[in-house]
């Protein structure tokens, strides 16, 4: 018998999340992003929920591939562009946009023999600083690619460094509207965090919104607000049994490094799941954690293949109980992937980025 972990990915939870979307933004064009494999979800496994997006934004040019392979006939979006001059051929053969962020990319469009011209998204650092031109030099970046013969429709866009938090995005959206005033093209600012906060805005021009956590059902700005406050739903549930019971006296220890002492007698359970399966190692004791759909706390220090919890709240709890380490419990129960990542010091993204390979993964039939 294959040890007890899977992962179980909802496909009625991301096509809701993409409706959800869609009613934050209602006269825009909704981008899925999909880029790392889907924010650990896998493209195969949530292609059939999402392909009711207009688009499908990535990264990855194997991943441009698939998603052609799959069939999709619509727009797909490089969000980084291409990576070096051969990319442009694989973007000519597949019809894909792509973003342009720098001179390089210009000059090897300029040197990029097609007979299909580009459509491409020239973006603009407006104060992020990781990629694109600087508003003082956009104008510049727009008037040369529009004279390219290999491009054929530039759009405009920009990211935001703290849409889900306090600074907002006022800084940036005044940057880029300065900057794009009279510039025709379609504009793409948003990620789920300016979607879901500032999508109604009247002076945000949304013709492509770029939705990724919101649509693997994360919040975009916990812990201000959760999920279910944002009208998300988990669509993805880690899992796993116990494997084993403790029963401890006050004093005794738990794992490695003997972290956790027991505050009184007590019974702990033995979970399959460690660090090797994506569990965060740093999640220290308290982390929730659902045992037969019962919340309680990670105990001690997570192992490679295995942590312990509490089973004080859940006394009848025994060997094969199931445990919820994120996502949706038995009996309606839910743990959001965000409050482990808070209580581990990290963000929902990465947790789902990094379940591991050899965790099973299975599809919720609908
Ligand atoms: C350029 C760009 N657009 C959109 C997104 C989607 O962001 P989110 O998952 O926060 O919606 C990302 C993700 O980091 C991104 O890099």
């Amino acid at each position: 018998m294959p040890r007890p972990i899977q992962a179980t990915i909802h496909p009625a939870a991301l096509r809701a999340n993409l409706e959800r979307a869609r009613r934050a933004a209602p006269d825009a064009r909704v981008w899925a992003v999909v880029k790392a494999n889907a924010y650990g979800h896998g493209i195969e496994r949530v292609w059939g929920a999402l392909r009711g997006a207009d688009g499908i934004a990535l990264l990855d040019l194997d991943e441009a591939e698939r998603v052609r392979q799959l069939g999709w006939r619509g727009p797909i979006l490089l969000l980084e562009g291409v990576f070096e001059p051969r990319d442009l051929e694989l973007c000519s053969r597949l019809s894909l946009w792509h973003a342009v962020h720098c001179d390089a990319q210009i000059d090897w469009l300029s040197a990029h023999k097609t007979h299909v011209p580009h459509r491409v998204f020239l973006k603009m650092n407006s104060g992020m600083n990781r990629l694109g031109f600087r508003p003082e030099r956009f104008r510049a970046a727009w008037a040369r690619l529009s004279a390219l013969p290999q491009v054929e429709e530039i759009s405009l866009m920009t990211h935001f460094s703290d849409a889900d938090g306090p600074r907002g995005i006022a800084h940036q959206l005044a940057a880029f509207q300065t900057a794009t005033e009279d510039l025709p093209g379609e504009r793409s600012i948003c990620n789920s965090a300016a979607l879901l906060r500032h999508g109604l805005q009247a002076d945000v021009r949304l013709d492509w919104v770029r939705a990724g956590i919101a649509l693997y059902g994360g919040a975009p700005d916990h812990p201000q607000r959760t999920a279910s406050d944002w009208g998300l739903q988990p669509a993805m549930t880690l899992a796993s049994r116990l494997i084993g019971v403790q029963q401890l006296s006050e004093g005794e220890t738990v794992g490695y490094g003997s972290r956790f002492a027991a505050p009184g007698a007590m019974a702990i359970g033995v979970v399959a799941c460690g660090y090797a399966d994506g569990y965060p190692r740093h999640a220290p004791t308290g982390t929730p954690v659902l045992v037969d759909g019962v919340r309680t706390r990670v105990v001690g220090r997570v192992s490679m293949d295995m942590l312990a919890v509490d089973l004080t709240p859940v006394p009848d709890a025994a060997i094969g109980s199931e445990v919820t380490l994120w996502g949706r419990g038995p009996g309606g129960a839910v743990l959001p992937v965000d409050e482990v990542a808070e209580a581990a010091g990290t963000i929902g993204y990465e947790l789902m980025c990094a379940v591991a390979p050899r965790v099973p993964v299975a599809v919720e039939p609908d």
